[in-house]
């Protein structure tokens, strides 16, 4: 069964907590982290970027900081989330539209740089979402991926571990009042592919300099590529 309709409802019902548990359970270092994405998706002066997964909006408000004159696309498929993006930033700098990554609603070639923060975990088939981004992004353009990570079995895991299947879904019953969404979290980062295989999906898709860097002890990676 596919994951899209059980994600689209669970992120619809976190959507009103969502940045304020983003804070405590990263410290307050998810807002570098996206800087470090709109960093590598690099100067886009003023041509059209897709913040794709874009929730409430946090890295295409970003990228309108940074690029004044740019056209930012914030694009979800969580109806709430496309709300509150909304809601905090306005109609007026950004557009905003309800789309599925699988089958984007964009001409090939339309974008100057495409982010996805925590987008490629949610989705049945990274490796289709990226063909996705790579067709609708022009040549030269980039593809800028935020997301967790497996940590690695070293000396550090066991806190890591408890830090994640036992405190993070306590935080999210208490925060978001949802404990399962953030047991999701866990469940679905454990799953997901490491920084190395990702990396790999990313040139399979089409990608060249591939590169990744890692945050948070190693629980958080950032990828990035060139159409
Ligand atoms: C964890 S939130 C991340 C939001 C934002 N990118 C950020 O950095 O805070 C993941 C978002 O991905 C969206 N999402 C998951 N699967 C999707 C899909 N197949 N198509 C469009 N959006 C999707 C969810 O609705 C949710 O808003």
């Amino acid at each position: 069964m596919s994951k899209g309709p059980g994600v689209e409802k669970m992120f619809d019902a976190i959507a009103g907590r969502y940045d304020v548990m983003n804070r405590v359970m990263t410290f307050g270092q998810d807002r570098h982290w996206r800087e470090f994405v709109v960093d590598k998706a690099g100067p886009v002066g003023s041509g059209w970027v897709l913040d794709l997964a874009c929730g409430t909006g946090e890295i295409s408000a970003l990228f309108k900081r940074r690029n004044a004159s740019a056209r930012v696309v914030g694009s979800d498929f969580s109806g709430n989330m496309l709300h509150h993006a909304r809601q905090r930033l306005g109609s007026r700098d950004f557009y905003w539209q309800a789309c599925d990554a699988n089958d984007l609603p964009y001409r090939s070639g339309a974008f100057e740089a495409v982010s996805f923060g925590y987008l490629l975990r949610n989705v049945d088939d990274s490796l289709s979402v990226l063909k996705e981004v790579h067709r609708v992004l022009a040549e030269g353009g980039r593809a800028v991926c935020l997301d967790t990570t497996p940590p690695a079995k070293n000396l550090l895991y066991p806190c890591i571990r408890i830090y994640l299947a036992v405190v993070i879904p306590l935080l999210g019953r208490l925060i978001a009042r949802d404990q399962s969404a953030y047991a999701y979290l866990t469940g679905s980062t454990m799953d997901f592919h490491d920084a190395d295989n990702l990396a790999k999906i990313f040139r399979e898709a089409g990608f060249r300099t591939v590169a990744y860097k890692k945050f948070m002890l190693g629980t958080i990676a950032v990828h990035w590529g060139v159409k």
